[in-house]
């Protein structure tokens, strides 16, 4: 029988070294989950937990650069995560705020554009404006492309894009029968994004919460019993093996490929 690929068993910790270059994921998307569980495991308040992630946070996206993966897109907080209790929110926007400032030298040494998706514009103030600072001032880099998911809800991302489209067919500026994928995908946050290859989600949790779900048609799901403070290269080269590992066929047979 067929070994699944998505259920490989590593038994050696792995390096940036066993990666093959040549089937590289174009689009990696992570939903970072586990913050408040780590920190509850150590007897901590869940901001312990929020403030270890920025360390994997760092070193995934370095990872992932030195890699040449061209598209890392980092799902931070959701349209859903404004149902937190306070506290927890303005830590989050506190540590945001503090690392977008701490690591624009980071992301111009490595030739990383930062953008974002989401409704940022529902940001506190702060946080929008060095968020806005930052990818300004990475806009002209060419190396990968770092896209933050903030205040991001995709059902709230395709709802935007059908009043965009239906604005837009009142007004005579596309007729009905031309809607097709291709417009739809410009009308969404994340039109500058190719479809997701590779998803990987953090902390054992086997679900999608609200992320990307236009752009995951076809991507490869990869579920990680990690925390994300826990989350390291040789998780990531872990991640990236067990999707070059996979047959992707797209709807055809295992022959057709051949
Ligand atoms: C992920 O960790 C961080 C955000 C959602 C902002 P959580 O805060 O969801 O941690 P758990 O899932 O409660 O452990
Ligand atoms: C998803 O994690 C959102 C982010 C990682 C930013 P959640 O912890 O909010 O997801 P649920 O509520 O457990 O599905
Ligand atoms: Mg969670």
């Amino acid at each position: 029988m067929d070994v699944n690929p998505a259920r490989i068993v590593f038994n050696k910790m792995h390096t940036l070294e066993d990666v093959d270059k040549e089937k590289l994921p174009q689009h990696v998307a992570i939903i970072m989950d586990g913050n408040g569980r780590w920190a509850k495991q150590r007897g901590k308040i869940r901001m312990f937990g929020h403030e270890n992630g920025v360390e994997s946070v760092n070193q995934t996206v370095e990872s992932c650069a030195k890699l040449q993966i061209p598209f890392l897109t980092l799902y931070a907080f959701s349209t859903e995560n404004w149902n937190r209790p306070k506290t927890e929110i303005d830590t989050l926007m506190k540590l945001l705020v503090n690392a977008l400032k701490r690591e624009l030298k980071t992301l111009n040494k490595h030739n990383i554009r930062l953008r974002a998706i989401g409704k940022i514009e529902t940001l506190p103030s702060k946080v929008y404006k060095e968020l806005t600072e930052v990818m300004s001032k990475t806009e002209n880099n060419s190396g990968m492309t770092l896209t933050l998911a903030l205040s991001y809800g995709s059902r709230e991302e395709i709802k935007t894009a059908v009043q965009q489209i239906a604005t837009k067919v009142k007004n005579n500026i596309i007729s009905p029968e031309n809607i097709d994928e291709t417009v739809i995908n410009t009308h969404l946050y994340a039109h500058f994004l190719p479809d997701v290859d590779l998803l990987i989600r953090t902390s054992g949790e086997c679900r999608i919460s609200n992320f990307l779900l236009w752009q995951i048609a076809y991507a490869e799901l990869y579920f990680i019993d990690v925390f994300w403070p826990d989350f390291r290269e040789n998780h990531l080269v872990e991640a990236i093996l067990s999707y070059q590992n996979r047959e992707r066929r797209f709807g055809k047979t295992s022959e057709q490929l051949n």
